[in-house]
């Protein structure tokens, strides 16, 4: 296929001139865009929120436009430094001090914004949660990050085991009739009569605020813990590479339980005091292009499967809808394939840019600048003031067109600064002399653009949700038909991946389809939606090393029908 490069189009970008950026940027001078550069008071909620609210040009600028089926409502900045000033009074008044983890597992609502900004202005470290999950999900979390409280709805509390988490001393409820006692508290009543003044708590720069729970290959979900100084980057990247600017009406699909609905979801564009929608509710092809023209938004961020969903809805849907305002769109978590960007030209005339980034690295790294040629199926081309390379396992960086490991040069502003009580896991990520690692492989072409392969090690990419293998695994262990399990991902046109499992039952059980069904529904209940198996298929044996460790590279290759390669170390009895 000939490999299709795109002009740049916007006028007038943030970015000018990418080449004579990377040449003379220095990270110090963005630090002098933020309050505390002149008070040395540090807090990444007062940079999103209050100083815009305490400034007469911004102060009665809509900041949330949010909206789902029941409620549409409206805030400037003004109204959300007050509501997070009421929601920081009462989460203060439970007794929750600097540092502590206040977790929030709610669906999407302004109240789910009020509640993780007050905590922040607190001084408390935030863990916020997918509502999808469910309660093994929910406790592994809580009882990792020894949280003290949580926000939650009375409609998930049935999936909070509060009695067996000891550190949990308060849970704010959102809903009607609260039963309030030591540890329950209704949060609305309380907020209702709260104080819309607030002494923000000044922290260290290097102080944590944010927990996001994400998946490896082993073991349970890791904590990636974030600091204040990571508003340096989000900010930086939220002009450069979102393109915000002051008229902007900006939407980021993705939900706050995962990193893109936090970094880009709320601070990429508050910190740059722009106006931010928020939809809650599932998914629909419908809405979201209600969504677009309602609030004639301007920049959009939304991930692969959403645009292959949308696709799939057919271009004549797309044409009913006034979406003249969009001028840039944006993407992530998994490969954007060419063929949305070319869906992208045709139905919005706009180009797609895709973005490569982690949870652990907290904001852009590898970018399609507005500036910038695309060349559509590359994930870009790293930010200024960051270097990546392709290095070998050794560490020397490889040349043009070679493929090996995407690293980073340790030591960029918004990197992750600890992986939760567990200092070994952290330093695994640094285990090269000066790099970060991602795992994730990749090419560099001759012209300097990023060229995304796969993960190196057994992550699922499931709809740009990172799904860990091994917690899948543990569930389905946990079945009483299961006897061994083994889970891979199986690419899918409109997932990515799909979570398939290889399942050896215990002996005398018969697989059939009504099996695979509970099997499926048990994991849904117990862990997750998406982290269930679309796929199951039942084996009399499953490949496994002499230690015991399943082989997922064996299973892969059976389902792929590739050459399964060394089987020095398996187990063959
Ligand atoms: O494998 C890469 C994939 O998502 C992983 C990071 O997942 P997570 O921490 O959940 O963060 C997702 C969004 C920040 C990466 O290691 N990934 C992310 N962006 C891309 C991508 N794969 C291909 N292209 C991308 N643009």
């Amino acid at each position: 296929m000939k490999m299709q490069t795109l002009p740049p189009k916007a006028d007038n970008p943030n970015l000018k001139d990418y080449d004579e950026a990377v040449k003379n940027f220095d990270w110090s001078d963005v630090e002098k865009e933020f309050t505390w550069h002149e008070t040395g008071k540090v807090n990444i909620a007062h940079e999103a929120i209050d100083r815009h609210a305490d400034a007469p040009e911004t102060a009665n600028k809509i900041a949330l436009y949010y909206s789902d089926a029941e409620r549409e409502e409206e805030y400037t900045f003004k109204q959300m430094k007050e509501m997070t000033n009421k929601a920081a009074n009462v989460i203060k008044d439970a007794g929750i001090e600097k540092g502590d983890r206040v977790f929030i597992f709610m669906p999407r609502s302004p109240e789910l914004y009020f509640a993780l900004l007050g905590a922040i202005k607190v001084g408390a470290i935030v863990g916020p949660l997918f509502e999808a999950f469910m309660e093994e999900a929910v406790r592994s979390r809580l009882e990792d990050s020894e949280a003290k409280a949580l926000v939650t709805t009375s409609d998930l509390l049935n999936r909070v085991p509060v009695k067996e988490l000891p550190h949990l001393e308060k849970v704010f409820v959102v809903g009607d009739d609260v039963k309030e006692d030591d540890t329950y508290i209704d949060l609305l009543k309380k907020m209702d009569e709260a104080s819309v003044e607030f002494d923000t708590v000044w922290m260290g720069r290097e102080d944590g605020f944010i927990l996001h729970y994400t998946s490896g290959s082993t073991g349970k979900p890791k904590g990636v813990l974030h600091v204040h100084n990571v508003m340096i980057q989000q900010y930086q990247t939220a002009k450069w590479v979102l393109d915000l600017k002051e008229d902007d009406v900006y939407w980021c699909t993705a939900d706050p339980g995962w990193v893109t609905g936090t970094g880009y979801g709320i601070f990429g564009p508050w910190l740059t005091a722009t106006t931010n929608v928020v939809r809650g509710g599932r998914f629909s092809p419908q809405d979201w292009y209600e969504t677009l023209e309602r609030y004639q938004v301007s920049v959009w961020y939304s991930a692969p499967t959403a645009f292959r969903m949308l696709m799939s809805a057919g271009n004549e849907l797309v044409k009913k809808y006034d979406l003249s305002n969009l001028r840039h769109i944006l993407s992530v978590g998994e490969p954007l394939n060419p063929e949305v960007i070319r869906w992208g030209e045709e139905v919005f005339d706009l180009r797609i840019h895709d973005t490569w980034w982690m949870t652990e690295t907290g904001a852009h790294m590898i970018c399609n600048y507005p500036s910038m040629a695309i060349k559509a199926g590359s994930m870009g081309k790293p930010i200024p003031g960051i270097k990546a390379a392709i290095i070998d396992d050794q560490g020397n960086e490889l040349p043009p067109n070679r493929m090996g490991n995407l690293a980073i040069r340790k030591g960029w502003p918004a990197m992750m600064r600890a992986i939760w009580n567990n200092q070994e896991k952290y330093d695994s990520y640094f285990e090269i002399d000066g790099w970060y690692v991602s795992g994730d492989s990749a090419y560099m072409d001759e012209d300097g653009y990023f060229w995304f392969q796969g993960r190196v090690d057994d992550v699922i990419m499931t709809s740009g949700e990172r799904v860990g293998p091994f917690e899948v695994e543990s569930k389905l262990l946990e079945h009483p038909a299961v006897a061994e399990a083994g889970v891979i991902g199986k690419p899918d046109p409109v997932r990515g991946e799909i979570i398939k499992a290889f399942v050896a039952l215990r002996p005398g059980v018969e697989g059939t389809d009504e099996l695979k069904e509970d099997i499926r529904t048990f994991v849904k209940e117990g862990l997750a939606a998406h982290a269930a198996p679309r796929e199951i298929e039942f084996r009399d044996k499953l490949p496994k090393t002499r230690s015991g460790k399943i082989m997922r590279r064996v299973l892969k290759a059976w389902e792929l029908d590739l050459p399964t390669g060394d089987l020095s170390s398996m187990d063959d009895d």
